[in-house]
């Protein structure tokens, strides 16, 4: 079945979802962006990932480029024509086509333009063995907050990440204390067992999993803290995962040459990425 995009109120092919070469997401990634999971046909913690997108673009100035209501019903339309039942939906705003020159331009419309694609799930031995994160320089801007698309320092910690068999990179501020990773957000269980993630200041990307995720904690009666924490102490601890739309809970179990816990997911990670599954499928599903 051929993938079919939006682009500025349009659905067309894939192969034909085009944007004008001086779009200013294009010339100085001046957007922002949402990457919204479906399951089962639904998609997960779609209102604050609309709020977090107008958010990003009330930080920004942008306006929005439609009513909440009508964007939802693309999502809805786009969702059905691509016939995706688990997997993801990309949206991304930018300021619009201008000529060339940096500051925001008088009349530009802003550009919006949707892809949506199907993701695998991991297997149950996947999340057992759990992944590798190495640990990299934050060399990112002071407003991580935003959802911007300028995402080299991301792109290359990735591939970074990549090319030492690792499946995220953690960055590292300038007190040794991790922020986040390149696309998700960083979380330890201590040896007390307690539950460890940043707080969401400027320094973090409050990601809507965390937030999901933190919700389910307090719900649990988990012990649990937003601190930051060390490189040495995520290294000591006794579980270790990554949180997004698209990884979930995803257990860490070697953070660059140590080994975190047994090296198998840890029950408290396990039994969170459980609850946000079925989280996802009940309550976090919008209809
Ligand atoms: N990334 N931190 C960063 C830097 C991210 O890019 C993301 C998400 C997160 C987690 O946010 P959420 O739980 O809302 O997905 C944290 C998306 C998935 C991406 O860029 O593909």
């Amino acid at each position: 079945m051929s993938r079919i995009a939006y682009v500025n109120g349009r659905f067309v092919p894939h192969s034909h979802a085009e944007v004008h070469v001086e779009d200013r997401g294009y010339q100085f990634a001046d957007g922002v962006y949402e990457v919204v999971l479906v399951q089962n046909g639904v998609m997960v913690d779609e209102i604050p990932h609309l709020e977090r997108l107008d958010r990003s673009l009330d930080e920004l100035r942008i306006p929005h480029p439609m009513s909440r209501g009508a964007l939802r019903a693309q999502m809805r339309e786009l969702v059905r024509q691509n016939r995706i039942r688990n997997g993801l939906v990309y949206m991304q705003v930018t300021r619009g086509v201008a000529k060339r020159d940096h500051p925001f331009p008088k009349n530009a419309k802003p550009s919006i333009v949707m892809t949506a694609k199907r993701i695998a799930m991991a297997t149950p031995e996947a999340v057992e063995n759990g992944v590798k994160v190495i640990t990299i320089k934050d060399i990112r801007w002071e407003r991580c907050d935003i959802k911007s698309i300028a995402l080299l320092p991301n792109v290359l910690g990735k591939q970074q990440a990549r090319e030492n068999g690792a499946f995220e990179a953690w960055q590292v501020d300038e007190d040794g204390k991790v922020t986040e990773g390149t696309s998700s957000n960083a979380w330890i269980v201590t040896q007390d067992g307690e539950l460890v993630t940043r707080p969401a200041t400027n320094d973090i990307l409050n990601g809507i999993t965390r937030m999901s995720i933190l919700k389910l904690a307090d719900r649990q009666g988990l012990k649990f803290v937003e601190r930051p924490f060390s490189v040495e102490e995520a290294k000591s601890a006794r579980e270790a995962f990554v949180s997004s739309a698209t990884a979930f809970v995803t257990p860490v179990t070697q953070i660059d040459d140590t080994v975190i816990g047994n090296g198998k997911a840890g029950s408290l990670s396990r039994g969170l990425r459980d609850s946000y599954m079925d989280y996802a499928a009940g309550e976090g599903a919008t209809a």
